[in-house]
């Protein structure tokens, strides 16, 4: 299997001992006496810190084995540097693909012709043919994200995908007004120069930082997959996703607690881009506006409603066989029984996760 845009952190090997424990359950619950044995690829672009993964991993693999015993596995982790936007493995070689949050980045930023002035992502100020450029980016991307995927899965293997999505059709929607207030923190930047700070920002730095990021809606994601042709969606499903990642109702009303954890998830995902543009010395600045930004935003009733309307997407793709889907404790919502006798690797997966989820 292989796990897309991995990241360096407690996520990457986390999110495959769910999956290791999901299999881990099926195999029990079908009497199959036999452990399978794993091979996993972690992708992510080469830049990635690979080293602290593999640092971990004798740690993980120890682990694994005080817990399921010596007979379990083996399980082989191996590393797959490249962009997902280009092959990264044979033919017909992967069972499973999973990716979470790491489908919003697009291959590189849109082509744009007109100034997308004050904003660094599309905003209501965005004029129509940027948005347009966004549009046409991310349908060129996704396409031929499944177009190699699909050629690198096997026959009955499945895909998992979270992506950040927006509940509807409006392009400037709740979804990334994260990023709207991060633009506002970098123009207070600019303001403040005059005042305070000289020159910290210019304000042409602003508008020429453009992210290449896009926040799909439903209508898009299934648009694309169908003209793509390889699969066809299976099951798609929206999940609330709470700005912060807290589940926690009461944690996410305390709006500077709240402010911080998002504030210091949007520097850990996006400080080295914006210091190679706007350069090292703002950034402490920078997340500091956008905490309290935030947590202000927050303060208000409103902003909680704009909390609770980033959502994440699910999808169920299928070809002869494959998937797309939305956050990973959600992966048990999308359920697929393969048509061929033998039960592929992934709706081991994905079954085992819906029996947890059915249980919580
Ligand atoms: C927000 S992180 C998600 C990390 C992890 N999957 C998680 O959910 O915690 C997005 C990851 O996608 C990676 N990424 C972005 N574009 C990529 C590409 N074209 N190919 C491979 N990885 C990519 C980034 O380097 C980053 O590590």
């Amino acid at each position: 299997m292989a796990d897309l845009g991995c990241s360096s952190g407690p996520n990457t090997l986390l999110l495959i001992s769910e999956i290791i424990e999901a299999i881990d359950e099926k195999c029990i619950q079908l009497n199959h006496n036999t452990p399978p044995e794993f091979q996993i690829f972690l992708n992510d672009l080469p830049s990635n810190d690979y080293n602290t993964i593999f640092s971990s991993l004798p740690a993980f693999y120890e682990q694994l084995t005080k817990e399921k015993g010596e007979n379990f596995g083996p399980c082989f982790i191996t590393g797959a540097p490249g962009s997902f936007y280009g092959r990264l493995f044979p033919s017909n070689s992967i069972d499973f693909f999973h990716s979470t949050n790491s489908l919003n980045w697009l291959s590189q930023v849109p082509s744009i012709v007109e100034s997308n002035r004050g904003n660094i992502y599309l905003a209501r100020t965005t004029p129509p043919s940027v948005l347009k450029a966004y549009l046409e980016q991310y349908k060129k991307d996704f396409s031929l994200f499944i177009s190699l995927r699909s050629k690198e899965i096997t026959p009955g293997g499945r895909m998992v995908l979270t992506i950040l999505g927006r509940r509807n059709e409006d392009p400037f929607g709740k979804a990334s007004y994260f990023l709207d207030l991060l633009s506002m923190s970098l123009n207070h930047l600019v303001s403040k120069v005059c005042l305070v700070l000289r020159l910290l920002i210019e304000e042409e730095k602003v508008d020429s930082f453009n992210m290449p990021y896009y926040i799909p809606s439903r209508k898009e994601l299934e648009g694309i997959i169908s003209a793509e042709a390889s699969f066809s969606v299976d099951r798609l499903e929206i999940f609330d996703a709470n700005w912060d990642a807290s589940n926690d109702d009461d944690e996410i009303k305390e709006s500077f607690i709240s402010g911080q954890k998002m504030a210091k998830y949007v520097r850990s995902v996006l400080e080295s881009m914006l210091a190679e543009h706007f350069g090292d010395a703002i950034i402490d600045v920078l997340f500091n506006n956008y905490t309290e930004d935030i947590s202000n935003h927050l303060s208000k009733e409103e902003g909680f409603e704009h909390e609770s309307n980033c959502v994440a997407a699910v999808i169920g793709l299928k070809s002869d066989d494959v998937f797309v889907s939305g956050t990973l404790e959600h992966l048990g919502h999308v359920v697929e029984v393969h048509p061929h006798g033998q039960v592929p690797v992934a709706t081991v997966v994905v079954e085992a996760l819906k029996s947890q989820e059915e249980s919580y």
